[in-house]
């Protein structure tokens, strides 16, 4: 291995324990105790996991979670009402929609019901519109790209100027990670599933971020020596050899790349973590936001 893997569960443990802190010292100044609503909606057992580890955290680090679970079959009409009295609760200072919702919601028209103050997933189109333009300040940035650049940034790999190469662009990772590191004055190429040349493509890139969603996707000899790979990747496969008959990889084929690569990050216990540790953080500010 010559790559250095970057420990992204020792990185948000030390973001969780800065949280647990402040949140600490608000709660003895008499202020309320920041607390995330999360709303999943249906059966699939990846939400239903994410759901739960972001409601642990939250206990964890001494913050309310407020956890609401509607049907399959909830009717646009249920979720959009729960979704405004979520808006209203003054005890509410964050609320998370955990996507994707059944494909017979609208999930646009959900999400645009939670008020900016308490969007701490940053999807509303005034935070990402924010993100987007140049000196204008999102209250809150997407959790899961936040949680790259930090990786990057504690990992000492230098962005300004870096050629990166983000391979997907969902409204989740690819687009406002794009975007977070455009403002930090890196040139960003952003890959998807019409790009031509594709490993030629991420071949050219200093730091990589593989967000596409496909088992080990991306191949060793893709990556430039040295470069950056941050995998953003939570892909299930068989694995007969473990007593569950399955286990978790990246996008980004590890074995191979880690023998190329400067710096990566594994999966599991890189970019996950970190997507808690930043919705904690973006919580706590929504609270000190809110409310005194
Ligand atoms: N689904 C996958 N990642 C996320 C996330 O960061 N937030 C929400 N709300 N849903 C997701």
């Amino acid at each position: 291995m010559t790559a250095q893997l970057i420990d992204g569960k020792k990185i948000a443990q030390q973001v969780r324990e800065e949280v647990a802190l402040a949140v600490g010292r608000r709660v003895s100044s008499g202020k309320s105790i920041p607390t995330l609503a999360t709303v999943l909606v249906g059966n699939r057992a990846d939400s239903a996991a994410y759901v739960a580890s972001k409601s642990k955290a939250c206990m964890e680090l001494g913050m309310g979670s407020l956890s609401e679970h509607l049907p399959e079959d909830a009717t646009q009409a249920e979720v959009e009402a729960l979704v405004k009295k979520l808006d209203a609760d003054p005890e509410v200072h964050g609320i998370l929609v955990q996507l994707p919702l059944p494909a017979h919601l609208d999930e646009e028209k959900v999400l645009s019901l939670i008020s900016i103050e308490k969007d701490v997933d940053g999807f509303s189109p005034l935070n990402i519109g924010r993100l987007a333009q140049k000196g204008r300040e999102p209250l809150f940035i997407p959790c899961t790209p936040s949680g790259c650049v930090y990786l990057l940034e504690k990992s000492g790999v230098k962005i300004e100027g870096a050629h990166v190469v983000v391979l997907g662009r969902s409204n989740i990772v690819g687009l406002p990670v794009s975007l977070l590191l455009l403002a930090r004055n890196a040139t960003v190429t952003i890959c998807h599933s019409r790009t031509k040349n594709l490993a030629d493509v991420i071949r050219q890139a200093d730091i990589l971020i593989a967000a596409i969603g496909k088992p080990e996707f991306v191949r060793g000899d893709w990556i430039k020596p040295g470069a950056a790979v941050i995998d953003v990747g939570i892909n299930t496969i068989p694995d007969p050899t473990k007593k569950s008959g399955k286990r978790l990889v990246g996008d980004v084929n590890f074995p191979e790349a880690k023998e190329v690569a400067g710096y990566i990050t594994p999966v599991p216990g890189g970019v996950g973590p970190m997507t808690i540790a930043m919705l904690m953080k973006n919580t706590l500010a929504a609270a000190e936001l809110q409310s005194s």
